[in-house]
């Protein structure tokens, strides 16, 4: 008998509480990627002609993929409010906005590349709300810092439709058998390799990075023999990160100074996995898992991955 995404019950201390907010998880992926396969026949393909709170173009399937995750979070029945990319304020969940549990999500992760039909992802993390249960919730309930996760992960749209998560007790994956629809664990305690591996980084920006980044990449590419891999999703680019070894980073440049990827739904959930797979997440100042958030779309820089290659760029 296959072991399903059951098996967080029984890890840690949070994997029972956190398991119907992760079977949500798996629901929702598994639509996002069914609407993914058929989007082109759908005409949901595109820019929805609307920008989001970050200034950026949202494509319909950002749209699709933000309602397909609010409404699963919904029925986990213990999800009191979801704080998301695609949503300028923090969506409370009326009909349980006594639950334990708040949700940050990135629906649609790497969205400039459903043009060219590459990977796509979505990343997640849950905290515990600080307000009490018998007050509606509020975004200072989501200003926790990476230490007060009780869960994280991402759903990786690739040839296979991989779902990695961690309760705080090591790092699993998962990848969805359409055979008998359930997530089936195929990748065990996923730990990154210390040595080898690839740097992952848009490096047409090299020019713009702040505080020397580019001079130290070229020395730790040549002394720990990094090769070079860049899909431009941070999910894609992450998963091969823990997989293969070396680092991912997206480093402040002049345009953005305060780096480009969200701290509170893509730099706290990756780093929180990064560090439960035996790696290093840190902004270049501090442990990403230490930054205390200060509001919902917050920008900070990040370096993930191998002790090494992560200590050879933030020195
Ligand atoms: P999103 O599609 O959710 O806005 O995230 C895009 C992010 C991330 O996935 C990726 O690592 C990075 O943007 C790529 O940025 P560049 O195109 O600047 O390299
Ligand atoms: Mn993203
Ligand atoms: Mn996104």
């Amino acid at each position: 008998m296959a072991v399903t995404l059951n098996r967080i019950t029984r890890e840690g201390e949070y994997g029972p509480a956190m398991m119907p907010v992760i079977q949500g998880v798996g629901r929702a992926a598994i639509e996002i990627a069914y609407l993914l396969r058929s989007a082109v026949f759908r005409g949901a393909l595109g820019a929805a002609g609307v920008e989001n709170v970050q200034g950026e173009q949202q494509q319909k399937l950002d749209i699709l993929s933000d309602e397909i995750f609010l409404d699963e979070m919904r029925s986990t029945g213990h999800v009191c409010a979801v704080g998301s990319e695609e949503q300028e304020e923090l969506l409370v969940i009326d009909e349980y906005a006594s639950a334990d549990y708040l949700v940050l999500v990135d629906p649609l992760d790497g969205s400039s590349n459903l043009d060219v039909d590459g990977p796509v992802g979505t990343i997640f993390s849950v905290v515990k709300r600080k307000s009490p249960n018998d007050q509606r919730p509020d975004v200072s309930d989501t200003l926790q810092s990476g230490r007060e996760v009780l869960a994280a992960g991402y759903v990786l749209y690739g040839p296979s439709t991989m779902l990695v998560c961690s309760v705080g007790a090591g790092v699993s994956g998962y990848t969805y058998n359409a055979n008998n629809a359930r997530f089936e664990v195929s990748h065990p305690d996923m730990s990154i390799p210390q040595s080898g591996g690839y740097y992952s980084v848009n490096e047409g920006n090299s020019s713009q990075w702040m505080h020397g980044i580019a001079d130290k990449l070229v020395s730790v590419r040549h002394t720990q023999k990094l090769g070079m891999r860049y899909v431009g999703a941070m999910v894609a680019d992450m998963h091969r990160t823990i997989l293969k070894g070396g680092v991912f980073l997206y480093p402040a440049d002049a345009k953005n100074t305060n780096g480009k990827l969200r701290l509170l739904y893509e730099a706290i959930p990756m780093g929180f996995l990064m560090e439960q797979a035996g790696g290093k997440a840190h902004t270049g100042e501090q442990p990403v898992l230490d930054v205390q958030p200060e509001a919902l779309h917050q920008r900070v820089p990040v370096y993930l991955g191998a002790h090494a290659s992560v200590d050879a760029l933030i020195s």
